[in-house]
């Protein structure tokens, strides 16, 4: 089948950088929604993260998925149509794809169109025979799935932690929502694990400064798109890890009295004033496991490596 892109929805609202900019620079505690990460050269920048040294989750979970691709299968069962929540480069899927029976079709959904249509043809052409339904969307809006012919059952795919980018609660609320669009199908996700807190640092303070780069993409991406005029030499990227709240913070911090303006509007910033950019929730296994019961799945097999960093567990619709 030929890989076509399609528009899921309308764009939906809150998927207006420059409204939501706007808005989070306006609070007393300024913020910008870790969404706006992901344009093409965002998505691009977290490739490489991937890639780091220091960014053990990528490899981990890699691993996790190769050692027990036929045991997920199973669970998946033959002739499935896998919905993969915030698909990224699609490298990890295919791990699964090579292990599935007969998999019905490939539904990635994700928030950058132009990264998702060039991900999306290169792995059409390594699977010319699975059916692909990319959809444009953002997973943290509500969102129907139109069923496909023959209404394949599904399982769904979250991988890399994303799920820690939300506030425990308010995850499970996501996680309910992704479970009632399945159908009945299981969720496969993918959870980083609370640990030594010099090491969760490290994952985000790496020493070539990619992390750094991709947090400052946030007002790179507002030069380019809103003709802002950031200036990123006048921001630091600042990533600590809050182990009261099992989470690492990431900001961008003002290095000095500034104004910025766009969209019209003008933004003042005092010298050390923070802008919150994303959290990173990591649990225990057994503080997942209630937080996807929560949310009204069954918590069933869960698969973690010998240093226990990473986890990836199986729920049950
Ligand atoms: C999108 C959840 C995988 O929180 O680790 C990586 C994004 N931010 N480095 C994470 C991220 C900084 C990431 N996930």
């Amino acid at each position: 089948m030929d890989a076509r892109l399609v528009r899921a929805v309308a764009p939906p609202e809150g998927d207006d950088f420059a409204a939501c900019l706007a808005e989070g620079l306006s609070r007393s505690l300024k913020e910008i929604p870790c969404k706006f990460f992901y344009d093409q050269q965002g998505s691009h920048l977290f490739d490489a993260i991937c890639a780091l040294p220091e960014y053990y989750q990528t490899r981990t979970e890699l691993g996790l998925l190769h050692r027990h691709a036929r045991e997920i299968a199973a669970l998946i069962g033959p002739g499935a149509e896998i919905v993969e929540f915030g698909a990224g480069s699609l490298t990890k899927v295919r791990i699964l794809l090579d292990a599935l029976q007969g998999p019905a079709a490939y539904t990635p959904l994700d928030i950058s169109g132009d990264y998702l249509g060039g991900v999306v043809r290169t792995l059409a052409a390594d699977y010319p025979a699975l059916a692909m339904r990319p959809l444009v969307a953002d997973f943290t809006m509500p969102l129907a799935i139109p069923p496909l012919p023959g209404a394949p059952r599904r399982a769904g795919f979250f991988p890399g932690s994303t799920i820690g980018n939300f506030r425990p609660e308010t995850a499970d609320c996501l996680l309910r929502r992704m479970r009632a669009s399945l159908n009945g199908g299981g969720l496969l996700v993918g959870v980083d694990l609370v640990k030594d807190p010099r090491r969760l640092h490290a994952a985000y303070n790496d020493s070539a400064g990619i992390t750094a780069a991709f947090n400052k993409n946030l007002l790179a991406r507002a030069n380019r798109e809103l003709d802002a005029g950031f200036d990123l030499d006048g921001f630091a990227h600042y990533a600590p890890y809050n182990s009261a709240a099992h989470r690492i913070e990431m900001y961008l911090v003002s290095l000095k009295r500034q104004s910025v303006e766009f969209a019209g509007r003008r933004f003042d910033f005092v010298q050390g004033e923070p802008i919150h950019t994303e959290d990173s929730h990591k649990y225990t296994i057994e503080a997942f496991r209630e937080l996807a019961a929560r949310a009204g799945f069954r918590p069933r097999a869960v698969w973690t490596d010998e240093e226990r960093l990473f986890s990836l567990h199986w729920l049950e619709n």
